[in-house]
């Protein structure tokens, strides 16, 4: 691994390089124990940079085996060479040269899984952030556009397919076994998004025809016999690229697009242009291996890879600090795609869930940052949720702000003014200034600045005057480093319910721009009266998650309930049902911690009711309304102190007073949402299945339920069901003769399908409990399990890590001294996983006392033992 240098790199150093390199040739001649990689690239000097200047090119690990300056050897004095870098000196004074750069590597021996290296004997790549400096001498920087030709050379009969990016352009024999293909892209990029792929796969092929006529061959490559799981990829590719040319003009620009799915992949999928690398977990799926999550993910990453070719690939990152500039606008043209193709209201829901549960609580710890950081030692730990997450978050924003019209204004002079260009957030708040007329710097500040705003609003209403007031205050909570906040501009989308369920009208008077159902808040307190306000409404407030901030309203319950029962904003109505479940969960754990055991009131469970039942409702909309808050969710509003224990308990409590107090209609209802008609991934059907496992997880509380329960995994005839019923067993009736079954068998099934054995590690390693340890320590030693594998090691290591509360923060501390060990042990082969993996103690501080200081030991020995930048980076942090 490379060694820490300990160096930190600022968004204020920020400087154009003295040279350019505008084509880069590259010749591959692949071989597993060693590659010889010829890179001849075309150096200028940027115009106004002094002639003697050094040309300073990156490299990481690197052996150089030649290396030329305009056709001649270079001399020793001319240049300076180590494993980390190649300084030429005295670079010629010729405004323009040719540098020749042979290398040599071994892809077999790269267990990083960063530049070239094998997959189950696939040769393939991956260069974001920093990984084409693995492969040769480079300007590795997103500012440098280079125009690529590439011919990748190869032994015909273990490589019959050799892929890069662009349109093909020749092929052909070389005899002795081997042959050669040759490619090239006319789209100058950043090396970053170079990719190579070599070996023997399957392929399905079909095409598209874009807006403006152009045919594009379409080609997904999977490893051979699983060519039909690849139809569902295939499908959502297309309606991916229909969608980006009808929702925003944006058409494809290749004559072939290509997708690889490989098995051994750090994150979820690529960008490469015109070929997209996936981890094959998000390509492969059929109802037999695949649950309706994996669907939905499917659909969205392979939406969001190939989305990046405008965001991101025609118009890229000036540098690694603008990283939101691509993530978090693809991740909101991914939402935004999902939301029409599936249920717009849900999929807010399951965007706000998965917001909270990650990017909250990486906001309110010792790894938060600006969705546009200014500092980095290690670039690859901030493909964070907050740059993801968030930073779509405050792309939707500025739409709430501007409007549909202005935002679509703004994105078409995005696109025409910054094609072709490596470009900045500032570049991309001003295409909105440009084209709305409004000033956009108080919201810079959601770019800059890390932390959770939080609103607190307080209501007055006189009803001889017919009018509301409501007081609003802003605060920040300090982050690292931030100690002082600005305050921000905030966009809160309400509504004043009234007693028929229909919003109230009103005049807003003053305090704060009220427009169109949006109160901009940007000051510290706000005193907003509203006139004409015919009754005394409930407040609907921060209507679809406006912004993402935390909230705090003096609020009856009465009207919680109301809302909940009827808010005409889907996402308010779930938001509010949500509440009154979690303050019942943190008074539960009170009663607990207490000696108690906790009470909940019946109108609780009346509600619960009322919401499966009412058919009005999606039932994937009633799914995840009656989905309790997570664990984590729970400790995550609590905040400080936890013992996950207590809040197991509480949530085991609330969870069967909700199953008892419903019980014959959750049984009718179960039975009746019994789907006997051929799977369909469509999102209805998905919902209604949701809907019916939800309710089994309810009724398995109940007496017979270990039997239901492995009724439903019996007779399931998809993965969703039957994971799902899985997952009741071995979690509510862990150890019962019915989980030990369906375990086994489980495995005998599926003993040959890693991605369908990832879920059986996955739900073993989330079972409750102290003795999840021992389970977890069991199944490293199973021959399905690998630690060199990501989709392995996130299963069994990262799902008892950072999604099992009860087992991981066993109060003797065990659970953290495994997973020391295994961190460390990852990280000799791969850093970049070890510091992911690392990330799971961030909330350390909130822990009661004895856990906190046996977590704290954990970190000081991982500490102790990182080696490399990536994990070093991770826990250092997390100790500050
Ligand atoms: N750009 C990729 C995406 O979000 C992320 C990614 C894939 C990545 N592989 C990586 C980031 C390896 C860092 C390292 O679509
Ligand atoms: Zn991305």
């Amino acid at each position: 691994m490379r060694t820490d240098t300990g160096q930190i790199f600022r968004l204020e150093d920020y400087r154009p390089s003295a040279y350019l390199i505008p084509e880069t040739e590259l010749i591959f001649r692949l071989s597993p124990e060693a590659t010889r990689v010829t890179a001849t690239l075309t150096v200028e000097r940027r115009e106004g940079a002094p002639v003697d200047a050094p040309l300073v090119l990156d490299g990481d690990g690197l052996q150089l085996v030649r290396l030329e300056i305009d056709g001649d050897a270079a001399t020793a004095d001319a240049c300076e060479v180590s494993a980390d870098r190649l300084a030429i000196i005295l670079p010629p004074a010729a405004d323009r040269f040719r540098l020749l750069i042979e290398t040599e590597m071994a892809p077999a021996r790269n267990e990083a899984l960063m530049g070239l290296y094998r997959s189950n004997g696939v040769y393939c790549t991956q260069c974001e952030a920093e990984g084409f400096r693995r492969i040769t001498y480079f300007l590795d920087r997103p500012d440098i556009l280079s125009v690529y030709t590439v011919r990748v050379e190869a032994e015909r009969e273990h490589a019959p397919l050799l892929l890069s990016n662009g349109n093909p352009v020749e092929h052909g024999d070389l005899g002795e076994g081997r042959h050669y293909a040759v490619w090239h892209d006319p789209f100058p990029k950043p090396s970053y998004l170079f990719a190579l792929v070599a070996g023997d796969l399957g392929k399905v092929s079909d095409r598209f025809v874009t807006m403006s006529g152009r045919e594009v061959e379409l080609g997904i490559y999977v490893e051979h016999g699983k060519e039909k799981l690849a139809g569902y990829a295939m499908d959502a590719l297309k309606r991916s690229m229909r969608w980006d040319e009808e929702v925003f003009g944006r058409e494809y620009d290749l004559s072939v697009f290509n997708i690889v799915a490989v098995s051994d992949f750090n994150m979820g999928a690529m960008e490469n242009k015109g070929l997209n690398i996936f981890n094959d977990k998000y390509v492969l799926a059929d109802s037999e291996t695949a649950t309706d999550a994996d669907f939905a993910n499917i659909e969205a990453i392979i939406a969001h890879e190939y989305f990046h070719n405008w965001t991101g690939n025609r118009i890229t990152c000036r540098d690694w600090f603008q990283l939101c500039l691509k993530e978090g606008l693809t991740v909101y043209r991914d939402h935004e795609f999902s939301a029409d193709q599936r249920s717009r209201a849900v999929k807010r829901i399951a965007e706000v869930r998965t917001l909270r549960a990650h990017q909250f609580p990486e906001d309110q710890g010792p790894l938060a940052h600006p969705v546009r950081p200014r500092r980095y030692r290690e670039i690859n730990n901030f493909y964070t949720a907050t740059v993801y997450e968030k930073g779509s978050e405050v792309v939707r924003m500025i739409r709430t702000i501007l409007g549909a019209e202005a935002f679509r204004a703004g994105m078409d002079l995005y696109f025409q003014r910054h094609d072709g260009e490596a470009a900045t957030i500032e570049d991309f708040l001003k295409v909105f200034e440009d084209a709305s007329g409004q000033d956009l710097s108080q919201f810079a500040l959601w770019y800059q600045q890390a932390g959770t705003p939080h609103l607190a609003i307080a209501s007055a209403y006189d009803a001889a005057r017919q009018e509301l007031t409501l007081e609003i205050e802003q605060s920040l909570p300090p982050t690292p480093s931030e100690a002082r906040k600005r305050l921000m501009h905030i966009p809160l989308a309400f509504g004043l319910v009234g007693q028929d369920g229909s919003d109230l009208a009103y005049q807003a008077a003053d305090g704060a721009t009220v427009e169109n159902g949006i109160i901009h808040v940007h000051k510290r307190r706000h005193t907003v009266r509203f006139s004409g306000v015919a009754e005394r409404p409930a407040l609907s407030l921060n209507r679809g998650f406006s912004a993402p901030i935390t909230l705090s309203v003096e609020q009856s319950p009465q009207d919680q309930i109301f809302l909940a029962g009827n808010d005409s904003d889907a996402f308010s109505r779930w938001q509010a049902f949500n509440t009154l479940l979690s303050e019942a969960l943190i008074a539960g754990c009170r009663t607990v911690l207490g000696g108690g055991t906790p009470q909940f009131a019946p109108w609780l469970g009346d509600l619960a009711g009322r919401i499966a039942g009412d058919e009005t409702l999606e039932p994937a909309y009633r799914a995840l309304s009656l989905n309790l808050p997570g664990e984590a969710d729970i400790a995550r509003e609590i905040g400080k102190d936890i013992d996950p224990n207590a809040i197991f308990q509480a949530r085991e409590a609330l969870a069967r007073a909700l199953a008892e107090g419903n019980r014959p209609a959750f049984e009718a209802l179960y039975h009746r949402l019994r789907d006997n008609r051929a799977f369909s991934p469509d999102a209805a059907s998905a919902g209604r299945r949701a809907l019916r496992n939800c309710l089994l997880d309810y009724l398995a509380l109940l007496p017979g339920g270990a039997g239901l329960a492995a009724e439903h995994f019996h007779s399931a005839t998809n993965m969703t069901d039957r994971a799902a019923a899985l997952a009741v067993l071995a979690h509510r009736h862990a150890g019962s003769p019915e989980a030990i079954e369906a375990l086994a068998a489980f495995e005998r099934a599926y003993a040959h399908d890693p991605l369908v054995m990832d879920k059986w590690f996955q739900i073993q390693a989330a079972a409750p409990g102290p003795q999840a340890l021992e389970t977890v320590r069991t199944l490293c030693a199973h021959p399905a399990f690998s630690m060199t594998n990501p989709n392995r090691l996130r299963a069994l290591v990262g799902t008892f890590s950072a999604a099992n509360q009860t087992g991981f923060h066993r109060p003797d501390g065990e659970g953290y001294r495994f997973f020391t060990e295994t961190v460390l042990e990852t990280e000799k082969r791969n850093p970049q996983m070890a510091a992911r993996l690392a990330t799971a103690l961030r909330s350390w501080r909130s822990l009661e006392p004895t856990r906190q200081a046996r977590a704290r030991a954990a970190l000081l020995s991982l500490a102790a033992g990182a080696q490399s930048a990536d994990l070093k980076d991770i826990v250092e942090r997390t100790l500050a």
